[in-house]
């Protein structure tokens, strides 16, 4: 790393390997740094944004992403570097060094001594809809934008539970695997068509919702509840709790989200009330199920049938061993957690949020980002453009305009979105910068990270 002692500000660079970007440059000399750390600048997660001396933009993408996740990065000039699986806490921290975008799938876990040592970090691409590996909180007061794909593998999620919908109702494993053993064994006993049966949908989500539609396009009744008030589509029907719910289905079906209330949302009272004979499915999240429950009530035959693809200790990589008591029960389908893992969806999710990635670098635009205020923002040409993330107390808003008016410049442009305790402004400017806007905004009591792209 190219060392100079004090704050830099670096202007728009022919330089393709910049990419159209020019930021706030703090590179500090180590024991300068390490100072840093305790002073009220990087408690308040001033950090640095530190490129190599080629001026190039680095980013990590762990757990084998989609190709695409890599070349819409490479094509702005960042340098990517890819690994196959997950790090751990201690393995991240180093990796993360000189870095300043990861990407992610479920399995890394990124937490706050991560986060307050990855002084180079700007942004984490969450390839996936979950955000629960990555400590939010700790992410917004480092300043350091989080991304996630909520949409991209909705459809994938979707397929597999009809497909399962209909295989656990057709008994098609108990078929497949009786003739597999060489056991002619046709019969018509506990197999039923889809049509005309209840689906009970848990959670009526980006999942929940376009389930219910293919599923009403099959013949289901659909009855769903979620905790939330949620637009019904088609003739599907919304019932009041899981309990009235679990009256009425033939199939329940979890697609809630991974918040914290949700541990052990499902257990034996709930597989208890389920109609006899009823078929079940998880495809959220493994700890929403207490397992044992559900092997008690497949055993007992109570439910018909399941369909699991989440588990609350899923293996770290691909090969390794895994165990579970549901093994070996007779219909129920076990998959590795693949609802999402289409190559349509891992398409979809590298470039979605590759492409978010792209655009809080070049622009600052934080459309979507799970834990910044959002802001839709366009290029910025011709002007400099001031990307200011603070603590959302009265009178930012007046002081970063003090500052601007204090200097002579003049204002093209302002936006402002605020999100719980933060807040983030981002002003266009057509004037030449006076280095001393930046310290002065810099040294903002309520400055968690400035950057200035030019
Ligand atoms: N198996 C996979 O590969 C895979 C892929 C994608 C998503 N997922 C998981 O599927 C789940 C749903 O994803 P989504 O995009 O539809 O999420 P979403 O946030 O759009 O929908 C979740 C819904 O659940 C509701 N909800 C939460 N807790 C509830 C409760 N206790 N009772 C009733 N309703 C409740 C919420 O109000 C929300 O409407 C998530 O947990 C996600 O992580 C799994």
């Amino acid at each position: 790393m190219e060392e100079v002692p004090e704050l830099a500000f670096a202007t728009s660079t022919s330089d393709p390997h910049a990419g159209s970007l020019a930021d706030v440059l703090w590179r500090a000399a180590p024991e300068r740094r390490r100072r840093c750390r305790s002073d009220t600048r990087y408690q308040l997660g001033l950090a640095p944004l530190v490129r190599d001396d080629r001026g190039v933009l680095r980013a990590l993408l762990l757990e084998n992403l989609h190709p695409l996740a890599s070349s819409v990065l490479k094509a702005q000039g960042i340098e990517v570097e890819t690994r196959s699986g997950a790090l751990d806490e201690s393995e991240l921290f180093e990796a993360l060094q000189g870095v300043q975008l990861l990407g992610i799938r479920s399995k890394t876990q990124v937490t706050a001594r991560v986060l307050a040592e990855a002084g180079d970090l700007l942004a984490i691409g969450a390839y996936c809809i979950g955000t629960n590996q990555i400590e939010l909180g700790a992410a917004s007061r480092a300043g350091i934008a989080t991304f996630n794909a909520p949409f991209s593998n909705t459809r994938s999620v979707v397929e597999l539970a009809v497909a399962e919908i209909i295989a656990l109702t057709r008994r098609l494993t108990e078929h497949d695997g009786a003739l597999h053993g060489g056991i002619w064994d046709k019969s018509a006993e506990g197999a039923h068509e889809v049509r005309g049966r209840t689906l009970g949908i848990v959670g009526y989500g980006n999942i929940g919702s376009q389930l219910s539609v293919l599923a009403e396009s099959l013949g289901m009744s659909v009855v769903f509840h979620d905790s939330s008030e949620k637009l019904s589509l088609g003739n599907a029907r919304r019932v009041e709790s899981l309990d009235e719910l679990l009256d009425v289905a033939d199939v329940v079906t979890l697609h809630v989200d991974g918040r914290a209330g949700n541990a052990g949302l499902f257990g034996a009272p709930q597989f208890a009330r389920m109609k006899p004979s009823a078929i079940f499915l998880n495809l959220s999240r493994g700890f929403v199920v207490d397992y044992w429950a559900l092997r008690e009530a497949v055993l007992s035959g109570r439910v018909a049938g399941a369909a699991v693809d989440v588990f609350p200790v899923e293996p770290k990589s691909r090969g390794d061993h895994f165990d579970s008591e549901l093994r070996g029960l007779p219909n129920v389908i076990l998959t590795p957690h693949v609802g999402g893992s289409t190559e349509e969806a891992q398409r979809d999710i590298g470039q979605f949020v590759s492409g978010k990635l792209r655009d809080y670098v070049n622009t600052g635009s934080t459309t979507l980002s799970v834990n910044l205020p959002n802001l839709a923002l366009d290029q910025h040409a011709g002007c400099h453009r001031f990307a200011h993330l603070h603590h959302n107390t009265p009178g930012v808003l007046a002081a970063v305009n003090r500052t601007f008016a204090e200097h002579g410049v003049n204002i093209e442009g302002q936006l402002l979105a605020t999100r719980g305790e933060f807040g983030y402004v981002v002003t266009d400017v057509s004037a030449d910068i006076d280095q001393a806007v930046i310290t002065q905004m810099q040294e903002m009591e309520q400055t968690v990270r400035l950057r200035v792209l030019s």
